[in-house]
């Protein structure tokens, strides 16, 4: 079975988009775990948290991510906490090959604030708590296997490129 390849890092880095890209260009099958654990709940990720709690939205990302790495020969974007879990890290590691799409804050900024949809940033410094967590995150980040810088001067078929160079 050939092994997953897993897109990690911060909201806005673009792992829907490039994985989504990779999964084309390679024929392989994608899966976004966003958008599984909304579609397993019938629930919006903003829905899930207002109603059941970030520490129940933890719980069925940790379920959806071993569901999708189980099918092998997959591309897999995960949502930006998934990679802080350790069960979560050694799940992937098991399964696939990780990818750290690196991303500077401004350019993750940029993207969130167009689309605010990510219940983390609903305080009153969203702008604060998106650099926060992106200090508090990227060493961990750095654990993945790979590193592929993604800013927002490139294009999905650059930043594409790269991560098929790397692997
Ligand atoms: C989160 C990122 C989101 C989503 C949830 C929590 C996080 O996914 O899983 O809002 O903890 O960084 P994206 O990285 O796809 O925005």
């Amino acid at each position: 079975m050939r092994r997953n390849i897993v897109l990690i890092g911060m909201m806005g880095a673009g792992k829907t988009a490039i994985g989504a890209e990779l999964a084309r260009r390679l024929g392989r099958p994608f899966w976004d775990t966003d958008s599984e654990i909304e579609r397993a709940a019938a629930m919006t990720i903003p829905e899930i948290f207002a109603r059941d709690g970030e520490d129940f939205f933890r719980a069925r990302e940790s379920e959806v991510l071993s569901r999708v790495l189980a099918s092998g020969s997959s591309i897999v974007s995960t949502g930006g906490g998934s990679w802080i879990r350790e069960q979560n890290r050694q799940r992937i590691a098991q399964h696939g090959v990780s990818v750290w799409l690196d991303c500077d804050a401004e350019t993750l900024w940029h993207r969130v604030r167009a689309r605010p949809t990510r219940p983390l940033l609903q305080t009153v410094d969203p702008r604060g708590t998106l650099e926060r967590l992106l200090a508090e995150r990227s060493p961990i980040y750095a654990s993945a296997d790979l590193r592929v810088t993604a800013t927002r001067a490139d294009s999905i078929e650059d930043t594409t490129n790269r991560v098929l160079d790397s692997i």
